[in-house]
Order: C-alpha cells, then structure tokens, then sequence
C-alpha cells in the first residue's frame, strides 16, 4: 500500500499554549490515528454526505516532545491535515486555555472548514456533540478519537455516541499508565473510577472471590471493555485491532490503542494501517 499522508508533523513553536512535552512513543498514536483519518475519508468519500470527526480529549494541539527539541501536531490538527478532509470536526476539551490556543491554531490553519469548539468535561458535554452530529441527518458517518491520560472515561459516553449512528472508534486505554498503578486505590468500595470506566459495579466481586488474580487487573479490564463494546454491535474478533504502544526507551508498556467499528470495512482499513505505519508492532 502506497500512502502519501504522513501524519507526523513538525511545527514551530507559535507562543500560545503548549502542554507538557510527550515522549517520542506518542508518534506511534499520532501515525495510527492520522492514518485512519486519511484511509477512512478517502475510502468512503462518496458514499455519505457527512463525515464527522470527534476528538473527545484534544489538548492545545501542539505538542513538544521529551528530548527530541521539536514540536509536532497532534490529533485534532493531524485530522484537519489529511488530503481529503472531514466534512465536520468536533473537539472537546477540559482546560480552557488549551481549547484556546486550539481554537486560533485550528482558525488559523484551516478557515474554511467546519469546526465545533466545545470546553468541559466529555462525560458530560456528550449531549451536546450528539446533538450535532444528529442534527447532520442519515448520511452521516464519524470517526470517534478518545485519548485520555488516565481511566476518567465514563463507558457510557462511548454507549452514548455510539447510538447516534455509524461511528468507528480509536480508544486509548490507558491501563498500563494507570491501572496497575491503582488498583489498591480502585478495588476500595469508595472508588467509582472502575465502575464507570466498565460500566459494571460488580466488577470487585471476581477479585474478592479470588476468581480473577490481582496480576490479571489490565486483561479484566480489557476484556470487558471489550465484551461492553460487542454488546453495542462492535465487532471485535480480532484482538490484532488493540495494539500496544511501549515506551521503548524504559523497556514498559503504556497503553493500548483499541479500534472498534461495526463495519469489516473499517477493521480492514484499521489493520492495513497499522501493517502501514507500525513495522514492528506488538499484539495484544
Ligand atoms: C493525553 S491529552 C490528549 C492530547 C491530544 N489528543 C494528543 O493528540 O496529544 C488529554 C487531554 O484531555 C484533557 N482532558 C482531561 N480530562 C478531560 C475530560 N474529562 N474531558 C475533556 N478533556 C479532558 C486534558 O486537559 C488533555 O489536554
């Protein structure tokens, strides 16, 4: 497969907001996420009228990178990047200062595309992206990018999205960041972080009965997610579509990046993705 797009992007440093510097490993989500941008809308461009893209975490969009003295584009100005471009994008994001400097990066780079700002809390302002993306009509088709730093995801606003029609998904699970690290804190009867993140209040009850071993925490929760997502109509046979991003430089795994769509289409323009831009890429 050959693919022009290439969606690492190098940028200067603009004087408005940048967050605190990634590491390098962020360039294996950027490529996976801007590449199925590219294939998506590129494949199906004429088959509906509408193509939305949802970026519910967006960040200021300029990130630096730890060490590597540069600083590159990320998800919500790579999807504004690809040659053949969404028909409408929504971006969510908690802090004001960085939907701030999103906003006049995004204004200034691209002025004529359709672009919705939204600040605040994603499991809450949920509502409203639905609202627009309803409003849209049959011929619509998303792209959903989720891409926390940690498990303040609530299941029911992926539930939620989903149910206003054609969406695909890219979710980052951020077990290996967070999880592990917190499972004492999680499994104590105060914690609702789990609860919310599974949709399943039960969830301590394979622990305590000691049918799941506390080393075995990231694969439940993975497992779940996964069945919550089948339970939506998502096919997820194929466990090759939750690649796991390392940070190679300290030997440790990070997070997955699981795909989701109800469409074979879109799971065949995920795995050609990741065989494009991944070379060596370890499974889940
Ligand atoms: C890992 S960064 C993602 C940045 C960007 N998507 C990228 O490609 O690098 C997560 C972003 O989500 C924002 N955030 C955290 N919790 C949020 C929430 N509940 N709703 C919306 N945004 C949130 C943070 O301020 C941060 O900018």
């Amino acid at each position: 497969m050959s693919r022009k797009f290439n969606p690492i992007i190098q940028v200067e440093n603009d004087g408005f907001k940048l967050p605190e510097p990634v590491g390098s490993w962020s360039e294996k989500k950027y490529s996976l996420m801007g590449g199925y941008c590219e294939i998506f809308n590129a494949g199906i461009k004429n088959k509906f009228t509408n193509r939305v893209y949802v970026d519910l975490f967006a960040g200021a969009e300029y990130v630096p990178i730890k060490g590597k003295n540069k600083i590159l584009k990320s998800s919500a100005l790579i999807s504004l990047s690809i040659p053949t471009p969404f028909t409408k994008y929504i971006f969510c994001e908690m802090e004001q200062e960085k939907i701030s400097a999103l906003e006049i990066r995004a204004r200034r780079e691209h002025p004529e595309k359709d672009i919705l700002f939204m600040q605040g809390d994603s499991n809450e302002i949920v509502t409203n992206v639905i609202e627009e993306i309803r409003k849209l009509g049959s011929s619509t088709i998303s792209f959903c990018f989720v891409d926390p730093f940690s498990l303040n995801l609530h299941f029911e606003t992926i539930e939620k999205i989903s149910k206003v029609g054609k969406v695909d998904f890219l979710i980052l699970l951020a077990l290996m960041m967070n999880a592990n690290r917190n499972l004492h804190n999680f499994i104590t009867e105060e914690s609702k972080v789990i609860d919310l993140y599974i949709k399943k209040a039960d969830w301590r009850d394979s622990f305590k009965k000691g049918e799941t071993r506390k080393e075995e925490f990231i694969k439940f929760i993975a497992d779940t997610y996964d069945e919550n997502m089948k339970k939506l109509g998502y096919k997820v046979k194929n466990e090759g579509l939750k690649p796991k991003v390392d940070a190679d430089e300290y030997n440790l795994s990070l997070y997955y990046l699981a795909f989701y769509s109800k469409n074979p289409l879109g799971n065949k323009f995920f795995s050609e993705i990741q065989k494009y831009h991944i070379d060596q890429q370890t499974l889940f």
